[in-house]
């Protein structure tokens, strides 16, 4: 099978291109950057570099290629402060590509797409209950905001193409690492900020200890990268499967919280060095828990995400050197 995938070069796109080669697929990543991490990976894969958010370009540097099966839309901006300070152009790459990416699609003939949308379409959650593809959708910033108006953008293209298929994934927060990739310790996530607390010696910051989760911390739904990437493609065969099901909406989850205070303990009980928390005021707007429903993706693809979250920080802290990541830091 031949599938492209947007964001090919990025923490999940090139778990996913790796995953799809094992299993004798041809793929070609488009990706503002390259990976060099794909080249090692021989024929099997091309890297496109292209900017989503122009049409021409899309379509210029992808004239050569062959019948496409399937495309993996997971080319995004994903700050949520970044996406508030910089709507413009969270609104050109996340909505506008997508739109891009559906144009793609029609012109080529392509049929198949899978959605990386996230459950920051949820917003604030539903107090201590899991969240379900049923729940309403009602995103509290302009990141969440661009992925439902992806959703939206997808369901009428559907909606107006009768021989298409799709399916969003709505992904709640991914852990671990990509084979021979480098921890990111630059991310506004909760394992990126750690670990750039635990290389530069600073504390880290505990927003809130009095929420509705057992120990008061804000609590999130992790799920490991390995798993995602295998979420994405069994929900592509899904979709080759099931040529009935023209479009749906699922969660990408395990239905296990973690709290923030579980994650310090787990990363300091496997850091060669120390690093110390501080409890400060939950950040309003936070929800204390988001933790996804997963018995609808259970159902449909027949599979759990089955990794657990001390695998995954296990996996992180054998690659991940501090003291190297620091002199990097004093070198800058
Ligand atoms: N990582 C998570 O926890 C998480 C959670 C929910 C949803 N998601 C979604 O999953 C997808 C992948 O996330 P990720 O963690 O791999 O992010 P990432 O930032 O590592 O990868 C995104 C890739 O998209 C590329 N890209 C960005 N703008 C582009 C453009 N205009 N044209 C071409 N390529 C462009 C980037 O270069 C990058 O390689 C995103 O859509 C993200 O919103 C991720």
């Amino acid at each position: 099978m031949n599938y492209l995938v947007t964001g090919g070069a990025g923490f999940i796109g090139s778990e996913l291109i790796k995953l799809l080669v094992k299993n004798g697929c041809s793929v070609f990543s488009i990706d503002r950057h390259p990976n060099k991490n794909l080249d090692t990976l021989g024929n099997s894969v091309r890297q496109v570099i292209c900017d989503i958010s122009d049409y021409s370009q899309l379509l210029a540097s992808c004239s050569d290629l062959p019948k496409i099966d399937g495309i993996f839309h997971l080319a995004a901006l994903k700050s949520v402060t970044g996406s508030e300070s910089e709507r413009d152009l969270y609104q050109r790459v996340n909505v506008l590509g997508t739109e891009n990416v559906l144009k793609f699609m029609e012109d080529m003939k392509i049929t198949k797409l899978l959605f990386a949308s996230s459950a920051a379409v949820y917003g604030n959650g539903n107090g201590s209950k899991l969240l379900s593809e049923t729940n309403a959708v009602s995103p509290i910033n302009w990141y969440g905001t661009t992925k439902v108006l992806g959703e939206n953008l997808i369901n009428k293209f559907i909606e107006d193409h009768p021989d298409s298929y799709s399916c969003a994934l709505r992904l709640f927060n991914v852990i671990g690492i990509g084979e021979g990739e480098n921890p990111d310790i630059k991310g506004e996530n909760a394992i990126s900020i750690i670990l750039n607390a635990i290389s530069r010696g600073t504390r880290f910051k505990v927003f809130g200890n009095t929420h509705d989760t057992p120990d008061g911390s804000c609590m999130r739904d992790y799920i490991s990268i390995k798993d995602t990437a295998e979420g994405f493609y069994r929900a592509m065969l899904y979709l080759e499967k099931h040529p009935k099901v023209r479009n749906e909406t699922i969660n990408l989850c395990s239905g296990i919280g973690t709290s923030v205070l579980q994650l310090v303990a787990e990363f300091r009980a496997k850091s060669v060095r120390e690093f110390d928390f501080e409890i400060c005021p939950s950040r309003p707007g936070e929800p204390g828990k988001s933790v996804g429903d997963p018995a609808k993706t259970s159902m449909i693809l027949d599979w759990m995400p089955s990794t657990e979250v001390s695998e995954s920080i296990h996996d992180i802290m054998s690659v991940f050197n501090p003291i190297s990541v620091s002199q990097n830091y004093s070198d800058q």
